[in-house]
C-alpha cells in the first residue's frame, strides 16, 4: 500500500481526534456539520469530499469500485454513497455512536465533518454534532426545494450558534443546471432564513454525484462564479479567529502547582488574547492581578489568543481555582444565579421541573433546577406551544436557578460561557443541553440580609442542636404515627420541636399541589425549605412525607449543615401497608379510581443508606419511637 493516508476514514471517537490533529498541526481546522438525508445526496457528497481529498485506503477504493459496478452504477462514476453508508453499516455492528465524525484534509486546511441523521427523532444527535461546528452545510435536493426538514435543520443550526451556513443546492444535474431553479430556491430559503434571524448564508449549486462545483468550478454552471464548496470550506473565517476580537475569557481547567516556586492557571482561551503585563480579573471573586508569564510546553509566549491552551502566572497570590474564569480586568463577564435559557432535552425520561440536576458550563459545575417551560418550539413549524415539561428532543425556553453564582455570557456571544449541559445526578446521564439568554434581574436585586441573631444563637437559647428527622416510606407505612410519638417524647424531654406532616401541609402551604412527579418534587422542595428555616430558628423538625424520590431527599440533605439531616426509612413492605389501608386509598388505587399512587403506579425509591431504618413488621411504633429518641439524644451532644 503506497501513500498511507493519515487516518482511515471511519467514525472516530474524541480521543482519536488528538492523534489525528498532531499530524496536521500547522493547518487550521474547520469543524462542520452536514444536514440532510440520504435522499438529498448527503452520503454521496461526504463520500466525494473524502475521495477527492484522497483520504481513503486504496483497498477501500478498490472495493468501492467493485461495489459500484455490482450495483450497476452507470459509466465510470463511483457511487460515493456506498463508501459512507458502508462505513455506517460497519459502525452499527460495534457500539452505536450517535454522531459519526469524519476527517479529511486539503492543502490549506483540515476538516472534521459531523455526519448526523436528519430525521426529527434525531434532533438530539444533530444538536450534539452542531454544538462544536463552525459551519453547517444544509443540503437541498434541487428538484424538491426548501422542505420542512430544511427549515428544521436551519433552525437548529442557528439555535446552536453556527455562524456560517452553506446552502448546498444539490443534484443540479437533475434540473439541467437551471439557474432559474437555483435562484428560486435561494430566494425561498432567504425569506425563511431571515424570518429566523439568519442574516447571511452562502448558496452553492452543486452535484455531489457528478462533482460540479465541489473542487473545481463547473462548465455546466457558467452563470455561477464561485466559490466552489471546497474553496469556501478552506477560506471561511473560523470561530476561533472571530473570538479573538472579543475580551479575554479563560475558564480555569486546573491549577498547576508542581512546587512552591510555581503557580499557574491552565485552560483553553475561549476568547480574546493575553500578553504579559495585562491586567486580569478572576471571576466570580472579582480579584485582580497582572499576568507575568504565559507558559506552554513549547516555552513562554509573548501573546496567546482564543483557541490556545496555556498556563497563566500572576503577579499576586490571589485565589483562583478550577471553574473560575480569568477575564480582561476592565471587561469582565457577568455573574448570576438565575437565567432565562433555551433547553434541548436529550433523554428518554422527560425533564422533571424542580428536580435538581448538575449543570456543567465550561469548567464550572453547579446544581440547578429548571422551572416549568414558558413554551416549547415545534421544530417543524416553529410555533410556540404551551408545555409543562420537556420530552425527548423537545426544545423549550425556561428559567433556571443555580445554587451558586455562575460566570457566564449570553450564548449568542460565547458558546463556551453560555452553553451548558444538564446531568442527572443519580445516573450521571447527560439529559439536556442548553443556552443561556440573560440573567434575570431579580437575581441581581435579591441579596442576603445579614442577621444579628444567628442560628447558633437561636439554638443556644433552646439548649439543643437543631436537626431534621426526615421520615420517608410508603403511604400507610407508619411515618406519621411514629413521628408523632417521637415528637411527644422529645417534647416531654424539654426539646423544642415541630412536626410537618404530609396530609396537613397539603391542606395549607401545598394545597395547590397534586401527585404528579413534578408536584411531589415541589412538595418536598417547599417542605425542605420550611424545615431548613425551622432549624435556623433552632428547632428539631420532624417531617412525615412519602418523599418517594432519592434526588429530593438528597437535595434537602444538601441544604442543611452536615449531620443535621437524619433520614428515617419507615420500611414497611407494600403488602403490609396495603393490608392496613387505613385511609382506603390502596383500594381506590387498585380499582383505578386513584391515579399515580405510590407503590401502585408511581415509584418509591427506597433510601440506600438511611441514618435509621425502622422495620414495622418487627417492632411496634412505640419501640421504634423509643429507639429513635435514644439514638437522637444519646448520639447528640444536646447538653
Ligand atoms: S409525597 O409523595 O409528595 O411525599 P405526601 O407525603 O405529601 O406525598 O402525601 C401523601 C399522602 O397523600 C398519603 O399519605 C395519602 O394520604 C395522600 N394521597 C393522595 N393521593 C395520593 C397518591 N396518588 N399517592 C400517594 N399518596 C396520596
Amino acid at each position: 500500500m503506497t501513500d498511507t493516508p493519515v487516518y482511515q476514514t471511519e467514525a472516530l471517537i474524541a480521543e482519536d481526534i488528538d492523534a489525528y490533529l498532531d499530524k496536521h498541526q500547522h493547518k487550521t481546522m474547520l469543524r462542520f456539520i452536514t444536514c440532510g438525508s440520504v435522499d438529498d445526496g448527503k452520503s454521496t457528497l461526504i463520500g466525494r469530499l473524502l475521495y477527492d481529498s484522497k483520504m481513503i485506503f486504496e483497498d477501500q477504493l478498490a472495493a468501492l469500485e467493485n461495489d459500484s459496478k455490482k450495483q450497476g452504477t452507470q459509466g465510470q462514476e463511483i457511487d460515493f454513497a456506498l463508501l459512507v453508508d458502508g462505513l455506517a453499516a460497519e459502525r452499527e455492528q460495534g457500539i452505536t455512536i450517535d454522531v459519526a465524525y469524519r476527517f479529511f484534509g486539503t492543502e490549506k486546511r483540515k476538516f472534521i465533518v459531523a455526519d448526523c441523521p436528519g430525521h426529527e427523532q434525531y434532533t438530539r444527535n444533530m444538536v450534539t454534532g452542531a454544538s462544536t461546528a463552525d459551519l453547517a452545510v444544509i443540503l437541498i435536493d434541487a428538484r424538491k426545494g426548501v422542505l420542512t426538514q430544511t427549515r428544521r435543520h436551519s433552525f437548529l443550526c442557528h439555535l446552536i450558534g453556527i455562524r456560517h451556513i452553506v446552502l448546498a443546492v444539490n443534484k443540479m444535474d437533475l434540473v439541467d443546471y437551471s439557474q432559474s431553479r437555483f435562484d428560486e430556491i435561494v430566494a425561498d430559503y432567504r425569506a425563511f432564513a431571515e424570518s429566523i434571524g439568519i442574516t447571511a448564508f452562502t448558496a452553492l449549486p452543486i452535484s455531489g454525484f457528478k462533482g460540479d462545483n465541489i473542487t473545481a468550478l463547473s462548465a455546466n454552471t457558467p452563470w455561477f462564479t464561485g466559490p466552489t464548496l471546497v474553496e469556501h470550506l478552506e477560506t471561511v473565517e473560523l470561530d476561533n479567529t472571530a473570538d479573538q476580537a472579543r475580551p479575554l475569557r479563560m475558564p480555569v481547567q486546573w491549577v498547576n502547582r508542581p512546587n512552591l516556586d510555581f503557580r499557574g492557571f491552565s485552560g483553553l482561551i475561549a476568547s480574546g488574547s493575553v500578553r504579559p503585563g495585562d491586567a486580569v480579573r478572576v471571576l466570580p471573586s472579582g480579584k485582580t492581578s497582572t499576568v507575568t508569564r504565559i507558559v506552554t510546553l513549547d516555552g513562554d509566549l509573548d501573546q496567546a489568543a482564543a483557541g490556545q491552551s496555556v498556563t497563566l502566572c500572576f503577579a499576586d497570590e490571589i485565589d483562583c481555582s478550577r471553574g473560575d474564569v480569568i477575564a480582561a480586568a476592565d471587561a469582565p463577564p457577568e455573574v448570576a444565579d438565575q437565567f432565562e435559557s433555551t433547553l434541548v432535552w436529550l433523554d428518554d425520561d422527560a425533564l422533571l421541573v424542580g428536580r435538581s440536576y448538575w449543570l456543567k458550563l465550561g469548567t464550572q459545575t453547579v446544581s440547578v433546577t429548571v422551572q416549568a417551560p414558558k413554551y416549547t418550539i415545534n421544530v417543524n413549524t416553529l410555533d410556540k406551544l404551551a408545555a409543562k415539561t420537556l420530552e425527548l428532543n423537545a426544545i423549550g425556553v425556561a428559567e433556571i436557578t443555580t445554587d451558586r453564582p455562575l460566570v457566564f455570557e449570553p450564548y449568542t456571544d460565547s458558546r463556551t460561557l453560555g452553553g451548558f449541559i444538564l446531568i442527572e445526578k443519580l445516573s450521571n446521564r447527560t439529559v439536556g443541553a442548553g443556552m443561556l439568554h440573560f440573567s434575570l434581574r431579580r437575581a441581581q436585586n435579591v441579596h442576603w440580609q445579614a442577621l444579628d441573631i444567628t442560628r447558633a444563637a437561636h439554638a443556644a437559647l433552646k439548649h439543643q442542636k437543631p436537626a431534621v428527622l426526615w421520615f420517608t416510606g410508603l403511604s400507610g407505612s407508619g411515618k406519621s404515627t411514629i413521628a408523632n410519638m417521637v415528637e411527644k417524647r422529645l417534647h416531654a424531654l424539654g426539646h423544642h420541636t415541630f412536626l410537618l406532616d404530609g396530609d396537613n401541609v397539603r391542606h395549607g402551604l401545598n394545597k395547590d399541589l397534586g401527585f404528579t412527579e413534578a408536584d411531589r418534587i415541589e412538595n418536598i422542595r417547599r417542605v425542605g425549605e420550611v424545615a431548613k428555616l425551622m432549624t435556623d430558628a433552632g428547632l428539631i423538625v420532624l417531617t412525615a412525607f412519602i418523599s418517594p424520590f432519592a434526588a429530593e431527599r438528597e437535595m434537602v440533605r444538601a441544604m442543611l449543615p452536615a449531620g443535621e439531616f437524619i433520614e428515617i426509612f419507615v420500611d414497611t413492605p407494600l403488602e403490609v401497608a396495603e393490608a392496613r389501608d387505613v385511609k382506603g386509598l390502596y383500594k381506590k388505587a387498585r380499582s383505578g379510581q386513584l391515579k399515580n399512587f405510590t407503590g401502585i403506579d408511581s415509584p418509591y425509591e427506597a433510601p440506600r443508606n438511611p441514618e435509621i431504618r425502622v422495620d414495622t413488621t418487627r417492632e411496634t411504633p412505640e419501640e421504634a419511637a423509643t429507639r429513635i429518641v435514644d439514638m437522637i439524644t444519646g448520639n447528640r451532644d444536646d447538653s
